[in-house]
């Protein structure tokens, strides 16, 4: 296996529309979130807006990693307080009913190291989503995407759940012969699965201490490997989401095992592109963490409260030794700062990076 890349800041490749790119996101965005805290009174994210599973957690950096994993927070050997916000990518609050991707937003407490400029706290958070790849090549495909989406952030749930059912049926079709499309599936033509039972992933690449990375996290307890692949039912059920996790992760203790994949080849592995694939032949996703939780209540009404209103997620909010690289990470810094600045003012909310984690 060829020798991991070493961190070097050109491993990026900053264009020069990114300006206007990142202002062209953050028009979108604001036009979703306008939309939807008039529907609604209150805001919400501008996407991933509903919450479906709020869990303490703890993460557990491993003994004795080799000197490549044992990078940025990942360096030292011990145990983390941390919080999990599971969700669905929409910017409004949709019937589980329309079939879309899920995220995992991960908070994990008191770090140490030099800090991201801007970033609050003594966090690190890091984003996954159900999927290994990002569904356009760069920010400003995403952004003409976002532009389209835009437009359609508004109460008419039923022209949403006609395209979820035809999109799903489309995803069908794609994957009978052997093909999968991205773009249907963060439309809604995503398979309607158990948010517990998903291995999720960053899709994007990561500074990680002196290399360069992706990273995913994988369901290995019996808790959630279950639900691997489980369909939900949603017949008559708006919320089933919620209402699974919330059950389900009483049912016994849960773990991921949270993997890195380090790059190996920036032309096969591209840092700027997280709509290629990093083979796994390539580099190997190796676990370097375990986020373990106890059995809970996986959602409620107060944790939500918590989570969706006096927290934010961002992939800026962290260490500088995991900074987030290539084009559309650079385009989350402001966008990220924008949404939840809105929600805290709208909500008249302050939002603030937590000390500790004590869930209701
Ligand atoms: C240019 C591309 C992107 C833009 C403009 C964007 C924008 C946003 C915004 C504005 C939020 C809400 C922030 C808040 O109000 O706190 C958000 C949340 C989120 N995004 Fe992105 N995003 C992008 C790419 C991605 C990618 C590549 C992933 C894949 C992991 C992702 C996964 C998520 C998830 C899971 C959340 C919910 C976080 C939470 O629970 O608070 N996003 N995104």
């Amino acid at each position: 296996m060829q020798s991991p890349i070493l961190y070097h800041s050109n491993v990026e490749q900053i264009q020069d529309d990114e300006k206007q790119t990142h202002h062209d996101l953050e028009q979108a965005l604001l036009q979703i979130m306008m939309t939807t805290s008039q529907n609604y009174g209150h805001a919400v994210r501008s996407v991933h807006a509903k919450s479906h599973g709020v869990i303490e957690a703890e993460l557990e950096i491993l003994q004795n990693l080799p000197p490549e994993l044992a990078q940025g927070i990942f360096a030292t050997a011990g145990r983390h307080q941390a919080i999990i916000r599971i969700s669905t990518n929409p910017g409004d609050l949709l019937a589980d009913s329309i079939s879309v991707p899920r995220g995992l937003a991960l908070k994990v407490l008191d770090v140490e190291g030099t800090r991201l400029s801007g970033a609050q706290g003594s966090t690190q958070d890091f984003i996954f989503v159900n999927g290994p790849v990002f569904s356009a090549p760069n920010a400003a495909a995403f952004a003409k995407n976002l532009q389209l989406l835009a437009k359609t952030t508004d109460k008419a749930e039923w022209a949403k759940k006609a395209l979820s059912a035809v999109l799903q049926g489309a995803e069908k079709t794609l994957e009978a012969v052997g093909g999968e499309s991205s773009t249907l599936q963060t439309l809604g033509g995503a398979p309607n699965v158990h948010p517990l039972g998903e291995t999720y992933y960053t899709q994007t690449a990561y500074r990680y201490g002196d290399y360069v990375a992706k990273l995913s996290l994988v369901p290995v307890t019996e808790t959630l490997e279950k639900h691997t692949g489980e369909k939900i039912n949603t017949r008559g059920r708006r919320d089933a989401l919620r209402e699974e996790v919330a059950e389900d992760m009483q049912s016994g203790p849960a773990t991921w095992d949270l993997r890195v994949q380090l790059c190996r080849d920036l032309e096969k592995m591209p840092v700027e592109d997280p709509s290629v694939l990093w083979d796994e032949e390539l580099s190997p996703f190796v676990t370097v963490a375990r986020l373990h939780a106890d059995p809970q209540v996986g959602w409620s009404a107060e944790r939500a409260k918590i989570a969706d209103d006096h927290m934010r997620f961002s992939v800026w909010t962290g260490l500088e030794a995991h900074r987030p690289l290539g084009s559309v990470n650079r385009a989350r810094r402001s966008t990220y700062a924008l949404s939840s600045a809105y929600r805290a003012d709208f909500n008249r909310c302050p939002i603030h990076e937590p000390a500790k984690i004590d869930l209701p």
